[in-house]
């Protein structure tokens, strides 16, 4: 699948985000290596600590399916371009290589692509 292919199905998700308290709504769309996309939006909470990002729905989706071999993950947002947390950046490395691509912007004409490598170098990991 294209990467803007999957920006798109990430802009979808949108429309089911619960984010009532930041207001910050967010979809995500990981694309598995087996070309099987998960979907996931961001979940918030009265207690705020309970929130789980849009990307990290979309990864617990995947695991909790068998799927753990992915590719690239798009993340889309109603305030334009999304970055992964500091947790959702940890989360991932967990499962990815170094050159797993995560692709945000601000809309579909100017997405922006990194590596797992880039965002997170010298991750850490048990
Ligand atoms: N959020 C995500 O879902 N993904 C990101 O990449 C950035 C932040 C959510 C978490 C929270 O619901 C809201 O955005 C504000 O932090």
């Amino acid at each position: 699948m294209k990467y803007r292919d999957l920006y798109k199905k990430a802009q979808e998700m949108i429309e089911y985000s619960y984010a009532p308290f930041s207001k910050f709504r967010v979809g995500a769309a990981l694309l598995a290596k087996d070309g099987e996309v998960f979907t996931g939006c961001n979940v918030e909470n009265s207690s705020l600590g309970g929130t789980i990002c849009a990307e990290r729905t979309a990864m617990v989706k995947a695991v909790s399916e068998g799927n753990r071999e992915w590719e690239a993950v798009a993340i889309a947002s109603s305030e334009g371009e999304a970055w992964p947390c500091g947790i959702c950046r940890q989360f991932m490395r967990e499962f990815v290589d170094d050159d797993f691509v995560i692709i945000t912007g601000d809309d579909i004409e100017h997405l922006k692509t990194y590596t797992m490598n880039e965002i997170l170098p010298e991750g850490f990991k048990l």
